[in-house]
């Protein structure tokens, strides 16, 4: 076990028509209030509607900037911030999915940051050595998709307008006062939606899970317990989209699923979302359905340097009878499962399915090592991956 620090100060209320409390909870940590939401926000018109009215009746003055797009810009929250500046703002709230959440986390954090709004992130091209901000305003969350956990974590991501880079940040100020979980706010996500959220909560356990070899066998177990929760709630909830029992399930296991809870003691490493935001910035492909794209060629390619780890998601995840057969076997039907499971869900996991012409797979490769690599262009994983695994990687997902 690694030695770790944890702290997690995220006040969570959780429940069908706990979006109405919203108001008197605000009005508890100030007197201004900033909502946070899309750009194109038809289809939130009534909840929107219904959180302003909440907000209002509590005694709190409104402002309000629906401009936030997937990928979400950092002029708009730079946009944001000056408003927050002349209002006085007191509190920002994020009425969305993981763009607009992290975008009130940028807006909160921006509003008390002295310096360029981009030197506040990580991971940039020209590898600069960021300054984290150390001060926000509240931030509150209400999220309409059971993905990010941004809603319990203290992390952001953001695109450059002109330099069209991606980046985050993640600071202890991020973390929201309060988030509010409402499963009526779910019920109304298509199809396409639920299944690209489900992948995304799935594979922020999985990376973990299998990049490990640290003796910690209780986080093994708790991502265990949250993937296959995932695994049976998203079957469920596609069938029945309705059901604010199943989609209350599918919205605590989203958020516990990267709430910080399940990596305590182990090594972080993200090799499938590296690549996964390399497509997503290159063609434009829904963040989850990326990592659908990702996950089972990575672990075709991955299980012989931790085969341990993938016979228990065999044995634990997969629910398989480990006792015949080769390790080899068992851990390669285990990952045919898990691509039909995905499949079933209405994912792609082929990147030929999706059109991406086989001539990219270079420039995605490129890409992941120029944003992500290290001094030595290695991505981190379980065994470091060069250029030449990545796009071995790739051409197993094709
Ligand atoms: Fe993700």
């Amino acid at each position: 076990m690694r030695k770790f620090e944890y702290h997690n100060p995220v006040r969570i209320i959780s429940g069908a028509g706990e979006v109405e409390r919203l108001g008197k909870e605000v009005a508890a940590l100030g007197s201004s209030a900033l909502v946070v939401s899309y750009e194109s926000y038809d289809f939130m018109q009534e909840l929107l509607h219904q959180v302003c009215k909440s907000l209002s009746t509590a005694g709190l003055k409104v402002d309000t900037l629906y401009k936030v797009v997937a990928n979400p810009l950092i002029s708009t929250a730079e946009e944001a911030i000056e408003l927050c500046r002349n209002k006085k703002i007191d509190v920002v709230i994020g009425v969305g999915g993981g763009s607009v959440m992290d975008t009130a986390k940028i807006i909160a954090a921006g509003a008390k940051y002295k310096d360029d709004l981009w030197n506040m992130f990580y991971s940039r091209h020209d590898k600069f050595d960021n300054i984290p901000p150390t001060e926000a305003l509240p931030i509150v969350t209400v999220p309409t998709l059971p993905a990010t956990s941004s809603e319990m974590n203290c992390a952001a991501v953001a695109t450059h307008d002109t330099l069209a880079e991606k980046a985050y940040v993640a600071a202890p100020c991020l973390y929201p006062a309060l988030s509010i979980l409402d499963p009526n706010l779910l019920v109304t996500l298509p199809a396409y939606q639920t299944a690209c959220a489900s992948a995304d909560a799935l594979s922020h356990c999985l990376e973990v899970y299998l990049n490990n070899t640290v003796n910690n066998p209780l986080q093994y177990r708790h991502m265990e317990a949250i993937m296959l929760t995932i695994i049976e709630n998203s079957q469920q909830v596609l069938k029945d989209p309705t059901n604010v029992e199943l989609r209350g399930i599918q919205q605590w296991t989203a958020t516990v699923a990267w709430n910080g809870m399940t990596v305590p003691g182990t090594d972080g490493f993200f090799p499938m979302h590296t690549l996964g935001h390399s497509i997503s910035a290159l063609f434009n492909i829904a963040h989850g359905h990326t990592l659908a794209l990702m996950m089972p060629a990575y672990m075709r390619y991955n299980y012989q340097h931790n085969t341990e780890r993938y016979f228990a998601f065999a044995k634990d995840v997969m629910a398989n009878d480990t006792n015949s057969g080769s390790l080899e076997e068992i851990i390669l039907k285990a990952i045919d499962q898990f691509e039909t499971y995905l499949n079933n869900l209405g994912l792609a996991t082929k990147l030929s399915q999706l059109s991406i012409p086989k001539d990219q797979l270079e420039k995605i490769t490129q890409e992941s090592i120029k944003v992500y690599g290290d001094a030595d262009e290695l991505i981190g994983n379980v065994k470091p991956l060069n250029k030449t695994d990545l796009l071995r990687i790739l051409e197993l997902a094709y």
